[in-house]
């Protein structure tokens, strides 16, 4: 196994289980998952990182951004910026993206180069077994499953989103009248990880698309990369370079989806 950028370590004590691999090459605050929920309760007035509003980045920006995420799947190896571009964004994900009761349960494995090569090596691995065993025939393989994974192999990176269970299940404990929320609640979370990540990849220049590749692969890739096997795998967005136009998707009336009222 090639040396992974991103571990985990056992046991579920710690409250964050990455290494301190990456923090070593970016520059991050202490980790606010060690921090408990009592004690990151700040007044109002001592919280110098809050921005005003009137240093806010535009709407305009967030809208064109919006706008311009489309699924890309063409995708080249060329990457428009250094990965440490990548790392911060990631990171910024993790600190910035909200969780319902600050669960924080979202976890992100980033693969990078060849070790995002090797991911698509394995799930190529894993249909190959179905086709072995009957369960996928070999011509849906070779002619439909196989060039899609070769093309999400051409790109640059992949990043796994993950959830985890020791985050999750201390609150439905705590707060038994949501007991069933908090598993939608982390799908939710982990679903604006993702969103924040596509829309921040093609802010850095990347096109990307979105797949669920799970729970095929899930144990193959926990061995590979020392995944705790209690993880949730949610879903993959490869990125790289975009090499095709992005296709405008129809899109059904704003007035059929939208309802405002008491507007003045
Ligand atoms: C929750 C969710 C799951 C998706 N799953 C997949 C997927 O498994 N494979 C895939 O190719 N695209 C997947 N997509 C991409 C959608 O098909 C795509 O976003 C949608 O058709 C709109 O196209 P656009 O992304 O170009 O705007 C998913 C998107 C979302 C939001």
């Amino acid at each position: 196994m090639a040396a992974p950028r991103v571990l985990f370590r056992r046991p579920l004590l710690s409250a964050f289980r990455f290494s301190s691999g990456l923090r070593n090459t970016i520059p991050l605050p202490p980790s606010p998952l060690r921090v408990s929920v009592s004690s990151v309760a700040r007044s109002f007035s001592s919280s110098p990182a809050i921005q005003s509003p009137s240093k806010m980045p535009s709407t305009e920006s967030l809208v064109e951004l919006a706008k311009g995420r489309h699924s890309i799947y063409k995708l080249g190896k060329e990457s428009p910026v250094p990965d440490s571009k990548i790392e911060e964004l990631v990171n910024q994900a993790i600190l910035s993206v909200p969780s319902a009761f600050n669960t924080q349960s979202t976890r992100l494995v980033v693969l990078l180069h060849q070790e995002h090569e090797r991911l698509w090596d394995i799930a190529t691995e894993c249909f190959e077994t179905l086709v072995k065993n009957g369960t996928v025939p070999e011509e849906v393989f070779k002619n439909q499953t196989q060039p899609k994974l070769q093309g999400f192999r051409n790109a640059v990176g992949t990043i796994l989103f993950y959830e985890d269970p020791a985050h999750i299940q201390p609150f439905k404990e705590k707060f038994p009248t949501y007991k069933d929320q908090f598993e939608p609640w982390a799908q939710h979370t982990n679903a604006m990880h993702q969103y924040f990540l596509w829309i921040g990849l093609e802010s850095l220049g990347f096109g990307a698309n979105l797949q669920h590749y799970n729970p095929l692969i899930d144990a193959a890739v926990a061995k590979q990369w020392d995944v705790p096997t209690d993880y949730k795998l949610i879903a993959q967005l490869v990125f790289g370079k975009p090499e095709q136009e992005a296709q405008e998707k129809p899109k059904k009336p704003v007035e059929e989806r939208v309802k405002i009222y008491g507007r003045l």
